[in-house]
């Protein structure tokens, strides 16, 4: 098991790293790096996603999540796959949403991205500034483009893609998926979002 600071050290977002942030709606929002000790946490929040969120995000019908899968999205190693979790006050035990990034080639500055939402903090801001906090933890580990492949209907998180980097066009489309090359965002991208008419934001020690 993972020991937390032991690999990640050295990087402003380490796994000691926690933020609090306080969405437009005034929902106050805490994101850290996900810990294999989040699995309980991780799977209410798995129960939180509709039927049409588990496809969108994992391109398949996903009524549970077998134990692979589980230990896969848990254990990341905080370089090449590194996922941010967030947590509502009002929720304590249940992650709302989850960003992470597994790069492409070991070495490489390319890496694959995804995110979900539960359906019920959905188009609160949650998505974009996972990956804005996402994009500077990327960018602190020599990853500067991010691959998001994504279900062709899936308008919401096109538009997301477009809202992070505009010139974000689809790469290629093989038959319904169609994937998207784009800038990682800057790292001053949360703190933007975090001017007083968005969101008022503190960062923990
Ligand atoms: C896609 C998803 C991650 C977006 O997260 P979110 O927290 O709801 O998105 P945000 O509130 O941060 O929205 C940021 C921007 O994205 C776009 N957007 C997000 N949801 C949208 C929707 N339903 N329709 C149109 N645009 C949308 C908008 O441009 C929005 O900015 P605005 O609200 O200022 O107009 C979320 O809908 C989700 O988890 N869906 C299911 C899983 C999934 O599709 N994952 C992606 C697979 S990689």
């Amino acid at each position: 098991m993972l020991q937390i600071g032991s690999d990640t050290e050295g990087f402003r977002i380490d796994r000691a790293w926690a933020c609090v942030h306080c969405l437009a709606d005034g929902t106050e929002v805490t994101i850290r790096m996900l810990r294999p000790g989040d699995r309980e946490s991780f799977l209410a929040g798995f129960e939180g996603l509709s039927r049409e969120s588990r496809y969108l995000r994992f391109f398949t019908a996903m009524p549970r999540l077998p134990d692979s899968v589980l230990q896969r999205l848990l254990n990341t190693d905080g370089m090449d796959h590194a996922a941010l979790a967030a947590w509502c006050r009002t929720s304590a035990d249940t992650i709302v949403a989850v960003a992470r990034f597994i790069r492409l080639r070991k070495g490489g500055d390319a890496a694959d991205v995804a995110v979900a939402v539960v359906d019920h903090m959905q188009r609160r801001g949650i998505g974009r500034l996972l990956l804005a906090h996402l994009g500077e933890a990327a960018r602190e580990r020599g990853i500067r483009r991010f691959r998001a492949e994504v279900l062709r209907a899936n308008h919401a998180v096109r538009a997301l893609v477009r809202d992070l980097d505009a010139n974000a066009l689809p790469v290629a489309v093989d038959g319904s998926i169609a994937v998207y090359d784009l800038d990682v965002p800057a790292g001053d991208a949360c703190h933007r979002l975090c001017t007083p008419d968005r969101s008022w934001y503190a960062e923990r020690q």
